[in-house]
């Protein structure tokens, strides 16, 4: 495999800028109230998604999520092969090993191959490989993806990581952008991950801010269609917004 140079990428730029930027993580809060707790309540048995959640048999509603992003733009087929960046509990995974045929329920189709990981342990899932308790910052876990993917060209990859909220929207904010432009690098570097030139797709989850406009002018050096959505599952009260990216065409020359 070519080594490539991304010390002078659009990626790398933006990582070194959200990495060394100085986070201020004031209002934690580390119990819920009891107004919380009931207001949680309300909100999950009104919530529809709740309901079909149980009836599929997800292990998280972001199911839901996926699901509409992929309906919209078309990245899963049988056969796909697929990095999950932030997988646990396993939701994402599981529709993943649907769509892409990984347990080859669809006979004559492609076998698809996922691999998740997240930092919280994940309960294993028939078709999916996991690397459970793994931090995606580390170089040992990076190391890890390259062996467990064992040569294979990529066709996506997915990151719904999140860092647990501080209460405060810029600081979370910068603290998800800076997993994204992780994610990003990762996706686009060929060091841990090959993603396929012309076909490799990148989506990657996000709470809207400040840095927005950056981390979409920085993925657009990689892919030739890049859009932001908001799936219908995504709650309206919330920020969450994913940066969905199309066509890789590699590194070129910046
Ligand atoms: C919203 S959850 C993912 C839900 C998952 N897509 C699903 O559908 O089941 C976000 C996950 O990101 C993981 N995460 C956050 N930072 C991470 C990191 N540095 N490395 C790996 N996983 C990380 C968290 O542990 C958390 O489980």
């Amino acid at each position: 495999m070519p080594t490539v140079d991304v010390s002078s990428s659009a990626a790398l730029r933006l990582f070194d800028a959200v990495v060394g930027r100085r986070t201020i993580c004031s209002g934690w809060r580390l119990f819920a109230t009891k107004a919380d707790t009931h207001r949680w309540h309300q909100r999950q048995s009104k919530d529809p998604y709740v309901k079909l959640r149980h009836e599929h048999n997800y292990r998280a509603r972001s199911a839901f999520k996926l699901i509409e992003i992929d309906d919209k733009f078309r990245l899963l087929r049988p056969g796909s092969v697929v990095v999950e960046l932030g997988a646990a509990p396993g939701a994402w995974s599981q529709v993943v090993v649907e769509r892409a045929n990984c347990l080859s329920q669809v006979k004559d189709q492609p076998i698809g191959f996922v691999l998740g990981v997240d930092l919280q342990p994940i309960a294993p899932l028939s078709g999916a490989e996991f690397i459970s308790m793994g931090d995606i910052t580390l170089k040992e876990t990076q190391d890890a993806i390259r062996q467990r993917l064992d040569d294979r060209l990529v066709d996506l990859v997915l990151s719904d990581m999140a860092p647990n909220p501080t209460g405060s929207a810029p600081t979370d904010h910068i603290r998800i952008v800076k997993l994204c432009a992780i994610a990003l690098r990762l996706a686009v570097a060929g060091d841990v991950v090959r993603l396929k030139q012309g076909g490799g797709a990148f989506v990657c989850k996000l709470w809207g801010g400040v840095d927005t406009d950056e981390l979409v002018a920085a993925t657009r050096k990689y892919f030739t269609k890049v859009n932001i959505y908001k799936p219908p599952a995504s709650r309206d009260d919330s920020s969450e917004l994913f940066i969905v990216a199309k066509n890789f065409i590699g590194i070129q020359n910046e």
